[in-house]
């Protein structure tokens, strides 16, 4: 059945940033049918269901691209700690304690937040164990998503947690083919070795091998976040990290790195010359104390660079709106009030996300043809923004989640009215609190 989404005005994100009025967008099979001229239009005579919106501003939806559903449990569990720490005394050893209950709630929980938030599209880092709990519950929740295991090899951080090499790439293969390309396309496999610390260079060039094998998905890794990281990173391989990624093989057009806090310009240029992707989180950057990414100079030598919440115990949200707002005032200081303006802004948030996941001719921008990956917010009752300028500005600096209304991710709604229509909110809430009570008893 077709449905007819009637908007105050439409954001699109297209190549002339467009910004329409007056237009209706036409959806059918999960895709945006046409754009339809409300002047003089005829609502009687319309074949389809005419969802009007006409108070509501509709942009495409946000692509989140580092996310750690398995963390959204262990929120406020792990605050002023610096990286290495934060993994080695508190994330390791929770996530070590998953089991498929405590995993499937902390994916519910995390989900519902993000598509509450305007996110249609996530690339996550799983965890070891249950990665399969993960899957289930993006293909019921309706997300768009690249998700993968996480692999650790070895690990002198919290040594327990890790498998061996072959066990973590079979399991991973064997996953990959179970649900790359799965829900009619919109769930595909991210592999995703944790960073070079946890991981063999074996299992990070075995992994990338597979990743041939797999059209569509991506190798979805961490680098240069810390100083104490590249540090062991050069004790380990007398190499920068991005250095070392370059040595054995595994940067190029589906390679994104989260972070790249800590990057000389050599390390800049193998980046723009491997068209590898930079994921952006900062929200995580400042938290942990890692530092700033020279965020205006990465997208000037054509580096790729889009954003993402990365997990909740280190943001300690999974807004989009708050990456952004972050992603622009970090740079101010440093580079300048010109910097980092909020259109530029909103676009990492949405069409360089879908560009960094190689899906650009899919999601990312409202335009025919594309997925009907959208979202609807309410600016008018707070903010009134006037005109074109303030409208990105508006999204960018002043609004948050609680502006988003509705949600469509493929054609299908997913949150209505600001609530989820995937799960039972105040089911999932109390479930996540007796899973992650029990969890914590494991640990101790
Ligand atoms: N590096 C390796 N694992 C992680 C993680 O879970 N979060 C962050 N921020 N950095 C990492
Ligand atoms: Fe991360």
């Amino acid at each position: 059945m077709k449905q007819l989404l009637i908007p105050k005005q439409i954001i699109t994100v297209n190549s002339n940033d467009d910004i329409l009025t007056n237009v209706g967008v036409e959806i059918e099979n999960g895709k945006i049918n046409s754009f339809v001229d409300l002047k003089g239009f005829d609502r009687n005579s319309y074949s389809g269901e005419i969802v009007d919106r006409s108070n509501l501003t509709l942009i495409p939806g946000f692509v989140q691209t580092h996310i750690h559903l398995c963390q959204t449990l262990f929120r406020g569990l792990a605050d002023d700690l610096e990286l290495l720490d934060w993994l080695g005394k508190r994330i390791f050893p929770y996530e070590n304690q998953h089991n498929p209950e405590s995993l499937r709630v902390s994916a519910q929980l995390g989900i519902t937040e993000l598509q509450k938030g305007g996110t249609t599209t996530i690339v996550d880092m799983g965890t070891i164990n249950h990665q399969e709990v993960i899957f289930e519950e993006l293909t019921q929740s309706g997300m768009r998503a690249f998700a993968g295991k996480c692999m650790v090899d070895q690990n002198n951080l919290y040594p327990v947690f890790k498998e061996t090499t072959k066990d973590s790439l079979d399991t991973t293969h064997a996953l990959a083919k179970q649900f790359h390309n799965t829900a009619n396309g919109r769930i595909k496999y991210g592999f995703a070795p944790r960073f070079v610390l946890s991981c063999t260079e074996g299992l990070l060039k075995d992994t990338y091998q597979m990743l041939l094998d797999f059209e569509g998905s991506l190798y979805h890794t961490h680098s240069s976040e810390n100083k104490d990281e590249l540090k062991a990173v050069w004790e380990m391989h007398s190499m920068g990290n991005i250095e070392y990624f370059e040595s054995i093989g595994v940067l190029g057009n589906r390679t994104l790195l989260a972070h790249c806090v800590h990057v000389d310009d050599p390390e800049q240029v193998i980046l723009t010359e491997t068209d590898t992707r930079v994921l952006h989180c900062p929200s995580s950057n400042l938290k942990l104390g890692s530092g700033i990414a020279n965020i205006p100079r990465y997208i000037n030598i054509g580096i790729n660079v889009s954003l993402g919440a990365d997990g909740p115990p280190c943001n300690n949200n999974l807004s989009q709106f708050t990456e952004m707002r972050l992603a622009a005032l970090i740079q101010k200081p440093i580079h300048g009030s010109t910097s980092m303006n909020a259109k530029d802004v909103f676009k990492m948030a949405t069409i360089k996300g879908a560009e960094a996941v190689n899906l650009v001719h899919e999601i990312g921008s409202i335009e025919v043809g594309k997925k009907a990956d959208l979202v609807f917010l309410n600016l008018d009752e707070l903010y009134h923004p006037l005109n074109e300028d303030n409208l990105y500005s508006t999204i960018v600096y002043s609004t948050g989640v609680e502006s988003v209304k509705d949600v469509m991710i493929d054609g299908e709604w997913v949150v209505n009215d600001g609530r989820s229509l995937k799960y039972d909110e105040k089911k999932i809430r109390a479930k996540g609190k007796e899973e992650l009570e029990k969890l914590l008893n494991r640990v101790n």
